[in-house]
């Protein structure tokens, strides 16, 4: 039978100010899927690896299920498809673990079905299992995960995506703390309306950001990634935020915050080994809460899920 196996990256979302708008991929680490067509109608995931056992089984209930459902009834086929998820994500991190799994598995159906959509044709399938998955379909993992790069979600209504220029140079570290936050939970703690002034800073910034990376100008780069919105509100629900942010800063870079709904932190640095001793300075602080933690460190993945 046809099998083809898939990875996707892990993702920053909302990278500051950008909360919903603003995702990029990063090189590592990635789901991994593998799907074998059956004779048998119906999607049924066969394993899953490396979740503890804690992932549905229940092909409408995962993320991968959900994505590979969603692109089937809009081909209106009935084809047997049998899924092994390897997850590589950590659960509840904030670096897009749902979004990876369900890109990978929709990478790999669009393959074993002969490519009928594009890239930014599955993005809706995608988006359907984030709604599974957090209670939104928001686009701002599963868009870079597909299709690489830093992406901006210009709207939602009609859907419209576009990826920005980045500088070649521009690297990105991850330190995930051994914490779990659920993006469904970090939601709910958001308020539903913002003051003016904090929408005109949010706005200034999210344009400036834009900017920033189109020109490339790193002091502008730097001076837009804040965040009035989602970050002051869902820091307090990560240990030391305001510590950690301030040595990111200190240790060179351009700017840290909050990756996706957290508890992942992410900085953005100029070159690579100081993105490193960032990671190290972030790992510390961590490490004297008694948090173990884990450091990525790489540039911006221009390529996004890919079938190997
Ligand atoms: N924009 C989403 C949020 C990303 O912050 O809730 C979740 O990874």
């Amino acid at each position: 039978m046809k099998s083809i196996k898939a990875i996707a990256p892990a993702t920053v979302a909302n990278v500051s100010c950008g909360f919903d708008i603003f995702g990029f991929a990063v090189e590592s680490p990635s789901d991994e899927v593998i799907l074998t067509l059956k004779d048998k109608p119906g999607v049924v995931i066969k394993q899953i690896t490396g979740d503890d056992g804690r992932l549905p089984m229940d092909a409408t209930l995962n993320t991968s299920g959900v994505a590979v459902n969603a692109f089937l009834k809009h081909l209106e086929s009935d084809a047997g498809v049998e899924i092994v998820l390897h997850k590589k994500l950590p659960l509840g991190s904030g670096m897009g673990s749902s979004a990876a799994s369900s890109v990978a598995a929709l990478v790999a159906i669009n393959e074993l079905m002969d490519r009928p959509y594009t890239r930014e044709q599955l993005l809706p399938f995608a988006m359907e299992a984030e709604r599974i998955a957090s209670g939104s379909a928001h686009a701002d993992n599963v868009a870079p995960s597909l299709l690489g790069g830093f992406v901006l979600i210009r709207g939602y209504a009609p859907l419209d995506v576009t990826r920005i220029p980045t500088p070649a140079d521009l690297h990105c570290t991850l330190v995930h703390p051994h914490l779990e936050l659920r993006t469904e939970d970090a939601r709910r703690v958001l308020k539903s309306s913002i003051p003016m002034k904090d929408a005109i800073t949010q706005w200034g910034n999210i344009a400036g950001l834009v900017a920033g990376l189109m020109k490339p100008d790193y002091g502008l780069i730097q001076r837009s990634l804040h965040d009035v919105v989602a970050e002051p509100i869902r820091s307090v629900l990560i240990p030391r935020f305001k510590a950690i942010k301030s040595i990111a800063l200190q240790s060179g870079a351009l700017g840290a915050g909050i990756s996706g709904s957290g508890p992942t932190i992410f900085a953005l640095s100029t070159e690579y080994s100081i993105a490193d001793s960032v990671g190290k300075a972030i790992q510390l602080q961590f490490a004297e809460l008694n948090l173990k933690s884990d450091v990525f460190v790489s540039k911006i993945n221009m390529s996004g899920a890919k079938v190997v």
